[in-house]
Protein backbone atom coordinates (compact mmCIF):
# COMPACT_ATOMS: atom_id res chain seq x y z
CA UNK A 1 0.00 0.00 0.00
CA UNK A 2 1.18 3.20 -0.78
CA UNK A 3 0.91 6.73 0.71
CA UNK A 4 -2.90 7.60 0.88
CA UNK A 5 -3.75 10.56 -1.82
CA UNK A 6 -6.37 12.81 -1.63
CA UNK A 7 -9.12 12.30 -4.22
CA UNK A 8 -11.11 15.06 -5.64
CA UNK A 9 -14.84 15.33 -4.46
CA UNK A 10 -17.16 16.53 -7.15
CA UNK A 11 -21.14 18.09 -7.48
CA UNK A 12 -23.75 15.30 -6.71
CA UNK A 13 -25.54 15.99 -10.22
CA UNK A 14 -24.28 17.26 -13.56
CA UNK A 15 -26.97 19.04 -15.93
CA UNK A 16 -26.66 21.11 -19.14
CA UNK A 17 -27.30 24.71 -17.83
CA UNK A 18 -27.00 26.57 -20.93
CA UNK A 19 -27.17 25.25 -25.45
CA UNK A 20 -25.47 27.92 -28.07
CA UNK A 21 -25.50 27.38 -31.68
CA UNK A 22 -23.66 29.04 -34.89
CA UNK A 23 -25.39 29.07 -38.11
CA UNK A 24 -23.06 29.51 -40.85
CA UNK A 25 -24.14 32.84 -43.12
CA UNK A 26 -24.37 31.08 -46.54
CA UNK A 27 -27.45 29.14 -47.03
CA UNK A 28 -26.84 27.06 -50.05
CA UNK A 29 -29.85 25.79 -51.55
CA UNK A 30 -30.30 22.07 -53.20
CA UNK A 31 -30.40 23.53 -56.51
CA UNK A 32 -26.78 24.84 -56.10
CA UNK A 33 -25.20 21.15 -55.32
CA UNK A 34 -26.79 19.14 -57.79
CA UNK A 35 -24.90 19.60 -60.85
CA UNK A 36 -21.67 18.44 -59.84
CA UNK A 37 -23.32 15.02 -58.82
CA UNK A 38 -25.70 15.04 -61.89
CA UNK A 39 -28.91 14.86 -58.57
CA UNK A 40 -31.91 16.42 -58.43
CA UNK A 41 -33.57 18.64 -55.44
CA UNK A 42 -36.01 16.33 -55.89
CA UNK A 43 -33.85 13.22 -54.96
CA UNK A 44 -32.16 14.76 -51.79
CA UNK A 45 -35.39 16.01 -50.44
CA UNK A 46 -36.76 12.58 -50.71
CA UNK A 47 -33.47 10.66 -49.85
CA UNK A 48 -32.39 12.75 -46.70
CA UNK A 49 -34.84 15.57 -46.15
CA UNK A 50 -32.46 18.38 -47.12
CA UNK A 51 -33.56 21.67 -48.50
CA UNK A 52 -30.52 23.88 -47.67
CA UNK A 53 -27.32 23.51 -46.03
CA UNK A 54 -24.83 26.16 -44.28
CA UNK A 55 -21.40 26.49 -45.58
CA UNK A 56 -18.85 28.57 -44.03
CA UNK A 57 -17.33 31.39 -45.19
CA UNK A 58 -13.35 31.97 -44.74
CA UNK A 59 -13.90 34.12 -41.70
CA UNK A 60 -16.20 31.58 -40.15
CA UNK A 61 -13.16 29.31 -39.03
CA UNK A 62 -13.40 26.29 -36.81
CA UNK A 63 -12.96 28.33 -33.90
CA UNK A 64 -14.71 31.34 -34.66
CA UNK A 65 -17.83 29.52 -34.84
CA UNK A 66 -17.05 28.06 -32.05
CA UNK A 67 -16.43 31.05 -29.81
CA UNK A 68 -19.52 32.43 -30.62
CA UNK A 69 -21.66 28.76 -30.19
CA UNK A 70 -19.83 29.19 -26.23
CA UNK A 71 -20.96 32.47 -26.01
CA UNK A 72 -24.92 31.98 -26.36
CA UNK A 73 -24.01 28.89 -24.20
CA UNK A 74 -22.59 30.69 -21.39
CA UNK A 75 -24.78 33.97 -21.43
CA UNK A 76 -27.82 31.16 -21.15
CA UNK A 77 -26.26 29.63 -18.66
CA UNK A 78 -25.48 32.35 -16.75
CA UNK A 79 -21.64 31.50 -16.57
CA UNK A 80 -18.64 33.77 -16.77
CA UNK A 81 -15.74 32.13 -19.34
CA UNK A 82 -13.52 32.26 -16.18
CA UNK A 83 -15.67 30.13 -15.14
CA UNK A 84 -14.77 27.32 -17.24
CA UNK A 85 -12.98 24.15 -15.70
CA UNK A 86 -12.53 22.38 -19.15
CA UNK A 87 -13.39 23.15 -22.89
CA UNK A 88 -13.93 19.63 -24.55
CA UNK A 89 -14.27 20.22 -28.78
CA UNK A 90 -15.83 17.56 -30.68
CA UNK A 91 -14.25 17.69 -34.32
CA UNK A 92 -13.02 16.14 -37.48
CA UNK A 93 -12.67 19.05 -39.19
CA UNK A 94 -10.10 21.31 -37.54
CA UNK A 95 -7.43 20.72 -39.94
CA UNK A 96 -4.38 21.46 -37.87
CA UNK A 97 -2.87 18.67 -36.65
CA UNK A 98 -1.89 20.08 -33.58
CA UNK A 99 -2.33 22.01 -31.13
CA UNK A 100 -6.05 21.24 -30.55
CA UNK A 101 -9.20 23.79 -31.35
CA UNK A 102 -9.91 24.12 -27.93
CA UNK A 103 -6.82 26.07 -26.50
CA UNK A 104 -7.32 28.42 -29.05
CA UNK A 105 -11.04 28.88 -27.94
CA UNK A 106 -10.11 28.31 -24.46
CA UNK A 107 -8.30 31.37 -25.28
CA UNK A 108 -10.61 33.26 -27.59
CA UNK A 109 -13.25 32.80 -25.01
CA UNK A 110 -10.92 34.38 -21.81
CA UNK A 111 -10.69 31.13 -19.92
CA UNK A 112 -8.94 31.32 -17.13
CA UNK A 113 -6.12 28.26 -18.29
CA UNK A 114 -8.88 25.79 -19.07
CA UNK A 115 -8.04 22.51 -19.71
CA UNK A 116 -8.31 22.18 -23.11
CA UNK A 117 -8.59 19.25 -25.54
CA UNK A 118 -10.14 17.97 -28.85
CA UNK A 119 -11.71 14.27 -29.21
CA UNK A 120 -11.84 12.51 -32.18
CA UNK A 121 -15.37 10.49 -32.34
CA UNK A 122 -16.91 12.10 -36.06
CA UNK A 123 -20.89 12.38 -35.57
CA UNK A 124 -20.65 10.80 -32.35
CA UNK A 125 -18.25 13.29 -30.80
CA UNK A 126 -20.65 16.16 -28.92
CA UNK A 127 -22.48 12.98 -27.02
CA UNK A 128 -19.09 11.63 -25.94
CA UNK A 129 -18.50 14.94 -24.57
CA UNK A 130 -21.54 15.10 -22.81
CA UNK A 131 -20.83 11.96 -21.10
CA UNK A 132 -17.24 12.88 -20.16
CA UNK A 133 -17.94 16.55 -18.90
CA UNK A 134 -20.87 14.64 -16.67
CA UNK A 135 -18.28 12.89 -15.42
CA UNK A 136 -15.80 15.69 -15.05
CA UNK A 137 -18.21 17.69 -12.68
CA UNK A 138 -19.71 14.62 -10.53
CA UNK A 139 -16.18 13.61 -9.60
CA UNK A 140 -14.65 17.30 -8.95
CA UNK A 141 -12.08 17.15 -12.09
CA UNK A 142 -13.96 20.62 -12.89
CA UNK A 143 -16.56 22.86 -11.97
CA UNK A 144 -17.97 24.06 -15.25
CA UNK A 145 -17.24 21.98 -18.65
CA UNK A 146 -17.83 23.63 -22.00
CA UNK A 147 -18.10 20.48 -24.96
CA UNK A 148 -18.46 22.10 -28.36
CA UNK A 149 -19.63 20.37 -31.64
CA UNK A 150 -18.15 22.12 -34.55
CA UNK A 151 -17.59 20.86 -38.20
CA UNK A 152 -16.81 22.41 -41.28
CA UNK A 153 -17.48 19.55 -43.09
CA UNK A 154 -17.32 21.65 -46.77
CA UNK A 155 -13.48 22.20 -46.21
CA UNK A 156 -13.28 18.16 -46.17
CA UNK A 157 -16.04 17.60 -48.90
CA UNK A 158 -15.17 17.21 -52.37
CA UNK A 159 -18.34 18.30 -54.29
CA UNK A 160 -18.52 15.74 -57.14
CA UNK A 161 -18.94 13.09 -54.41
CA UNK A 162 -22.46 11.86 -55.22
CA UNK A 163 -22.72 10.22 -51.86
CA UNK A 164 -21.46 13.28 -49.44
CA UNK A 165 -21.39 16.63 -51.33
CA UNK A 166 -25.11 16.72 -50.71
CA UNK A 167 -25.29 15.88 -47.26
CA UNK A 168 -22.26 17.33 -45.19
CA UNK A 169 -22.61 20.95 -44.23
CA UNK A 170 -20.91 23.24 -41.49
CA UNK A 171 -21.75 24.93 -38.03
CA UNK A 172 -21.03 24.53 -34.54
CA UNK A 173 -23.25 23.92 -31.32
CA UNK A 174 -22.41 24.15 -27.57
CA UNK A 175 -23.32 23.57 -24.01
CA UNK A 176 -22.27 24.26 -20.30
CA UNK A 177 -22.83 21.45 -18.25
CA UNK A 178 -22.54 22.37 -14.74
CA UNK A 179 -23.71 21.43 -10.91
CA UNK A 180 -27.13 20.38 -10.48
CA UNK A 181 -28.95 19.27 -7.30
CA UNK A 182 -31.42 17.20 -9.14
CA UNK A 183 -29.47 14.46 -12.20
CA UNK A 184 -29.57 16.38 -15.36
CA UNK A 185 -27.42 13.79 -17.34
CA UNK A 186 -28.45 10.24 -17.37
CA UNK A 187 -26.13 7.10 -18.12
CA UNK A 188 -24.42 7.05 -20.94
CA UNK A 189 -24.89 4.20 -23.42
CA UNK A 190 -21.66 4.14 -25.76
CA UNK A 191 -19.78 1.98 -27.68
CA UNK A 192 -18.40 1.13 -31.00
CA UNK A 193 -18.34 -1.17 -34.23
CA UNK A 194 -15.08 -1.37 -35.23
CA UNK A 195 -15.82 -3.91 -37.48
CA UNK A 196 -17.57 -1.37 -40.08
CA UNK A 197 -14.23 0.78 -39.88
CA UNK A 198 -14.35 2.03 -43.16
CA UNK A 199 -17.65 2.69 -43.40
CA UNK A 200 -16.84 6.55 -43.03
CA UNK A 201 -13.69 8.01 -43.24
CA UNK A 202 -11.21 10.20 -45.25
CA UNK A 203 -10.17 8.33 -48.32
CA UNK A 204 -6.42 8.87 -48.05
CA UNK A 205 -4.60 9.01 -44.92
CA UNK A 206 -2.19 11.84 -44.81
CA UNK A 207 1.35 10.49 -44.79
CA UNK A 208 0.17 8.86 -48.46
CA UNK A 209 -1.04 12.48 -49.32
CA UNK A 210 2.05 14.12 -48.35
CA UNK A 211 3.94 11.22 -50.86
CA UNK A 212 1.69 12.07 -53.44
CA UNK A 213 1.88 15.79 -53.47
CA UNK A 214 6.08 15.66 -53.16
CA UNK A 215 6.07 13.14 -56.58
CA UNK A 216 3.29 15.33 -57.77
CA UNK A 217 1.04 12.46 -58.32
CA UNK A 218 -1.67 13.90 -56.37
CA UNK A 219 -5.04 14.72 -57.59
CA UNK A 220 -7.50 16.27 -55.38
CA UNK A 221 -6.97 16.99 -51.50
CA UNK A 222 -7.84 14.17 -49.30
CA UNK A 223 -11.83 13.99 -48.32
CA UNK A 224 -14.55 11.78 -47.09
CA UNK A 225 -15.65 8.73 -48.22
CA UNK A 226 -19.14 7.08 -47.24
CA UNK A 227 -20.84 4.16 -47.81
CA UNK A 228 -23.82 5.53 -47.41
CA UNK A 229 -26.95 2.56 -47.56
CA UNK A 230 -24.64 0.58 -45.21
CA UNK A 231 -24.52 3.39 -42.85
CA UNK A 232 -27.93 3.89 -43.76
CA UNK A 233 -29.11 0.04 -42.04
CA UNK A 234 -26.99 -0.19 -39.17
CA UNK A 235 -28.32 3.22 -38.13
CA UNK A 236 -31.51 2.95 -38.76
CA UNK A 237 -31.20 -0.61 -37.20
CA UNK A 238 -28.89 -0.91 -34.31
CA UNK A 239 -29.36 3.04 -32.83
CA UNK A 240 -33.16 2.92 -32.35
CA UNK A 241 -31.59 -0.33 -29.63
CA UNK A 242 -29.16 2.18 -27.96
CA UNK A 243 -31.65 5.27 -28.31
CA UNK A 244 -33.94 2.32 -26.00
CA UNK A 245 -31.34 1.69 -23.94
CA UNK A 246 -30.24 4.57 -22.78
CA UNK A 247 -34.25 5.49 -21.57
CA UNK A 248 -34.21 2.57 -19.90
CA UNK A 249 -30.52 2.71 -18.24
CA UNK A 250 -32.31 6.67 -17.25
CA UNK A 251 -35.48 4.73 -16.00
CA UNK A 252 -37.56 7.14 -18.16
CA UNK A 253 -40.86 5.54 -20.57
CA UNK A 254 -40.96 6.92 -24.38
CA UNK A 255 -44.86 8.35 -22.77
CA UNK A 256 -42.36 10.28 -20.15
CA UNK A 257 -39.92 11.60 -23.14
CA UNK A 258 -40.39 15.42 -24.36
CA UNK A 259 -38.25 15.64 -27.19
CA UNK A 260 -36.20 13.30 -29.17
CA UNK A 261 -32.62 15.20 -30.61
CA UNK A 262 -31.23 12.20 -32.57
CA UNK A 263 -27.67 13.15 -35.03
CA UNK A 264 -29.22 14.69 -37.97
CA UNK A 265 -28.17 12.39 -40.17
CA UNK A 266 -30.82 12.09 -42.48
CA UNK A 267 -34.67 12.67 -41.96
CA UNK A 268 -35.57 9.09 -42.88
CA UNK A 269 -33.04 7.66 -40.27
CA UNK A 270 -34.89 9.99 -37.26
CA UNK A 271 -38.05 8.12 -38.89
CA UNK A 272 -37.13 4.69 -38.55
CA UNK A 273 -35.62 5.09 -35.02
CA UNK A 274 -39.43 6.97 -33.79
CA UNK A 275 -41.33 3.87 -35.65
CA UNK A 276 -38.98 1.31 -33.81
CA UNK A 277 -39.09 3.05 -30.43
CA UNK A 278 -42.96 3.75 -30.75
CA UNK A 279 -42.38 7.29 -30.01
CA UNK A 280 -45.78 8.72 -29.06
CA UNK A 281 -46.73 11.74 -31.16
CA UNK A 282 -46.73 14.07 -28.16
CA UNK A 283 -42.63 13.99 -28.86
CA UNK A 284 -41.07 16.65 -30.64
CA UNK A 285 -38.14 15.65 -33.24
CA UNK A 286 -35.44 17.53 -34.03
CA UNK A 287 -35.79 18.01 -38.12
CA UNK A 288 -32.98 20.69 -37.88
CA UNK A 289 -31.43 18.79 -40.85
CA UNK A 290 -34.14 20.18 -43.14
CA UNK A 291 -31.97 23.69 -43.19
CA UNK A 292 -28.98 22.82 -41.68
CA UNK A 293 -27.72 19.49 -43.47
CA UNK A 294 -26.14 16.69 -41.61
CA UNK A 295 -23.31 18.81 -39.63
CA UNK A 296 -21.68 15.68 -37.91
CA UNK A 297 -20.77 16.54 -34.44
CA UNK A 298 -22.02 19.79 -34.24
CA UNK A 299 -25.74 18.38 -35.89
CA UNK A 300 -27.45 17.50 -31.84
CA UNK A 301 -26.31 20.74 -29.96
CA UNK A 302 -27.61 22.96 -32.89
CA UNK A 303 -30.95 21.05 -33.62
CA UNK A 304 -31.36 21.32 -29.77
CA UNK A 305 -30.37 25.06 -29.96
CA UNK A 306 -33.22 25.46 -32.95
CA UNK A 307 -35.69 23.64 -30.50
CA UNK A 308 -35.30 25.88 -27.46
CA UNK A 309 -35.15 28.56 -29.38
CA UNK A 310 -38.58 27.66 -31.53
CA UNK A 311 -40.14 26.59 -28.09
CA UNK A 312 -40.71 23.31 -29.14
CA UNK A 313 -38.43 22.01 -26.21
CA UNK A 314 -39.02 24.09 -22.85
CA UNK A 315 -36.60 24.53 -19.62
CA UNK A 316 -37.48 21.06 -17.59
CA UNK A 317 -38.29 19.03 -20.58
CA UNK A 318 -36.84 15.21 -21.06
CA UNK A 319 -35.02 14.83 -23.83
CA UNK A 320 -33.78 11.95 -25.00
CA UNK A 321 -30.06 12.44 -27.11
CA UNK A 322 -28.11 9.91 -30.18
CA UNK A 323 -25.23 10.68 -32.17
CA UNK A 324 -23.82 7.77 -34.38
CA UNK A 325 -21.02 7.98 -37.07
CA UNK A 326 -17.60 6.87 -38.48
CA UNK A 327 -15.72 4.62 -36.41
CA UNK A 328 -18.65 3.51 -36.11
CA UNK A 329 -19.10 5.26 -33.16
CA UNK A 330 -22.21 5.69 -30.99
CA UNK A 331 -23.50 8.02 -27.69
CA UNK A 332 -27.07 8.08 -26.08
CA UNK A 333 -27.74 9.65 -22.78
CA UNK A 334 -31.38 11.43 -21.49
CA UNK A 335 -30.65 15.05 -20.34
CA UNK A 336 -32.85 17.93 -18.90
CA UNK A 337 -33.49 21.01 -21.41
CA UNK A 338 -32.20 24.13 -19.42
O1 LIG B 1 -23.42 11.42 -40.32
C1 LIG B 1 -22.75 10.22 -40.23
C2 LIG B 1 -23.67 9.08 -40.47
N1 LIG B 1 -24.17 9.17 -41.81
C3 LIG B 1 -25.36 8.71 -42.09
O2 LIG B 1 -26.04 8.23 -41.21
C4 LIG B 1 -25.79 8.75 -43.52
C5 LIG B 1 -26.45 7.45 -43.87
N2 LIG B 1 -26.78 7.29 -45.29
C6 LIG B 1 -27.69 8.05 -45.93
O3 LIG B 1 -28.23 8.97 -45.38
C7 LIG B 1 -28.08 7.62 -47.32
O4 LIG B 1 -27.41 6.44 -47.65
C8 LIG B 1 -27.82 8.69 -48.43
C9 LIG B 1 -28.79 9.84 -48.27
C10 LIG B 1 -26.37 9.16 -48.33
C11 LIG B 1 -28.07 8.06 -49.81
O5 LIG B 1 -29.41 7.58 -49.88
P1 LIG B 1 -29.71 6.05 -50.28
O6 LIG B 1 -31.16 5.92 -50.30
O7 LIG B 1 -28.95 5.14 -49.37
O8 LIG B 1 -29.13 5.99 -51.76
P2 LIG B 1 -28.26 4.82 -52.43
O9 LIG B 1 -26.82 5.12 -52.24
O10 LIG B 1 -28.78 3.49 -52.02
O11 LIG B 1 -28.61 5.04 -53.96
C12 LIG B 1 -29.97 4.86 -54.46
C13 LIG B 1 -30.03 5.27 -55.91
C14 LIG B 1 -28.97 4.61 -56.81
O12 LIG B 1 -29.55 4.44 -58.08
P3 LIG B 1 -30.18 3.02 -58.54
O13 LIG B 1 -29.06 2.03 -58.42
O14 LIG B 1 -31.30 2.74 -57.55
O15 LIG B 1 -30.65 3.29 -59.91
C15 LIG B 1 -27.88 5.63 -56.89
O16 LIG B 1 -27.14 5.54 -58.09
O17 LIG B 1 -29.80 6.69 -56.03
C16 LIG B 1 -28.66 6.93 -56.88
N3 LIG B 1 -27.89 8.03 -56.29
C17 LIG B 1 -28.15 9.32 -56.53
N4 LIG B 1 -29.05 9.91 -57.32
C18 LIG B 1 -29.07 11.26 -57.33
C19 LIG B 1 -26.88 7.94 -55.39
N5 LIG B 1 -26.47 9.17 -55.05
C20 LIG B 1 -27.24 10.04 -55.73
C21 LIG B 1 -27.31 11.44 -55.80
N6 LIG B 1 -28.25 12.01 -56.59
N7 LIG B 1 -26.50 12.22 -55.06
Amino acid sequence: MGTPINTAAGAAHAAILGVGAYRPRTVVPNADVIEAIDSSDEWIQQRSGIKTRGFAQDDETVVMMSVNASRQALDRAGIGPEQVGTVIVATVSHLLQTPSAATMIAHELGTNKAAAFDISAACAGFCHGVALAADMVRSGSSGHVLVIGVERLSDITSPSDRGTAFIFADGAGAVVVGPSEVPGIGPVVWGSDGEHYDHIRQDVPWDDALEQATSGELAEAPHLVMQGSAVFRWAAFEMAKVAQEALDRAGITPEQLDVFVPHQANNRITDAMARAMKLPETVQIARDIIDQGNTSAASVPMALERMISDGQARSGDTALLIAFGAGLAYAAQVVTVP
